[in-house]
């Protein structure tokens, strides 16, 4: 046999192997490769989930593949890239819930492990998908926390609840946000404010523009109230609806507004003060290293991670924002 004939006679059985094995083969000994799919990558929120995971990459010895996908044949083509590469799995914050059950079937065909993050697959029957692994922000509590820390602020001003308003910026498509915004609502009513003070304004996308449009017809719709707490799903949404706010001249004397996240309003909580109180800050940390961690462990030792894992937040505002942020690692 001559040296091109033994070479092959070599890799033909790897190859047919690796084959026979789907897209999440590696060689044994080589490092294992995860992906982390996300959303909006430009939002400082994913940014953050990305910086944990790459500490994780660091301390663990695997390789991450971080990719950006705004839509469902973005997403849908980055699981093939992952696969083509050789990954094993990955963590994904998907842009569409409802493509919950094409990405696990995609990723069960190319042989993946996979944990979803922040946003919860809803299956065909609009029913979260409880098998697919999970990580995400209790959000009823955090909610609940909203409102809590929106009324307390409340009671320090002279404030009644006439001439009130509550602008409650909605986004109905994620389960996490109906929920954050049904806690906050649900603790300002038990609170004693009166649901007819209490006004919707649906965003079309939790970003500040959607937000700042939506919340912009509402203003218009009521020109009689004269303060307002601002709650919605994220620090986006709530930076449109003050934008929207100061627009009209509402300022920080009669906006009490206050966002979840915490990572996307820093540069805002380092202003003078603005109708933007403050933010519940949420684990990048959790979401970005725990999850990749526990897929780690998963594809390196087949130790399954719990399929539902909720994490808390702790609320940040001009008094104490520099201090805690130092203090989660998120800021120096
Ligand atoms: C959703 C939101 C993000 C962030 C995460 C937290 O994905 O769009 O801004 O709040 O939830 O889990």
């Amino acid at each position: 046999m001559n040296a091109r004939l033994r070479l092959h006679a070599l890799l033909v059985p790897v190859l047919l192997f690796l084959c026979a094995c789907g897209g999440g083969a590696r060689p044994t000994n080589a490092p294992i490769k995860l992906g982390f799919v996300v959303k909006q990558p430009e939002e400082p929120w994913f940014q953050l989930e990305w910086a944990f995971a790459d500490v994780a990459q660091k301390e663990l010895g695997f390789t991450l593949v971080k990719i950006g996908a705004s839509d469902g044949e973005r997403v849908l083509g980055a699981i093939d890239n992952l696969a083509a590469q050789g990954a094993s799995g990955f963590v994904i914050c998907t842009p569409d819930v409802r493509l919950g059950p094409a990405i696990a079937a995609k990723a069960k065909a190319r042989n993946m492990k996979l944990v979803a993050v922040d946003d919860r697959f809803v299956g065909a029957d609009g029913q979260p998908m409880q098998d697919v692994h999970y990580l995400g922000i209790s959000a009823r509590k955090i909610g609940e926390d909203v409102g809590r820390a929106l009324h307390a602020e409340m009671s320090k001003r002279p404030w009644s609840h006439e001439k009130l308003g509550v602008c409650v910026v909605t986004f109905d498509e994620l389960d996490t946000a109906r929920e954050r915004i049904q806690g906050a609502t649900a603790v300002l009513r038990e609170l004693g404010v009166p649901a007819e003070r209490i006004f919707t304004a649906p965003e079309k996308a939790p970003e500040i523009p959607a937000a700042l449009d939506a919340v912009n017809v509402l203003l218009t719709r009521h020109p009689d109230v004269e303060r307002w707490l601002v709650c919605g799903m994220n620090d986006n949404s709530v930076l449109g609806a003050v934008r929207a706010l100061e627009g009209r001249g509402f300022g920080a004397d009669r906006v009490i507004a206050i966002g979840i996240n915490g990572t996307d309003c820093i540069d805002e909580l380092r202003k003078p003060a603005t109708g933007f109180f403050g933010s519940m800050l949420l684990s990048a940390k959790e979401h970005g290293h725990r999850t990749v961690a526990m897929l780690h462990a998963w594809c390196k030792d087949g130790v399954e991670p719990p399929l539902d894992t909720r994490t808390t937040g702790i609320l940040i505002t001009r008094a104490n924002f520099e201090q805690v942020l130092k203090e989660q690692g998120v800021a120096r």
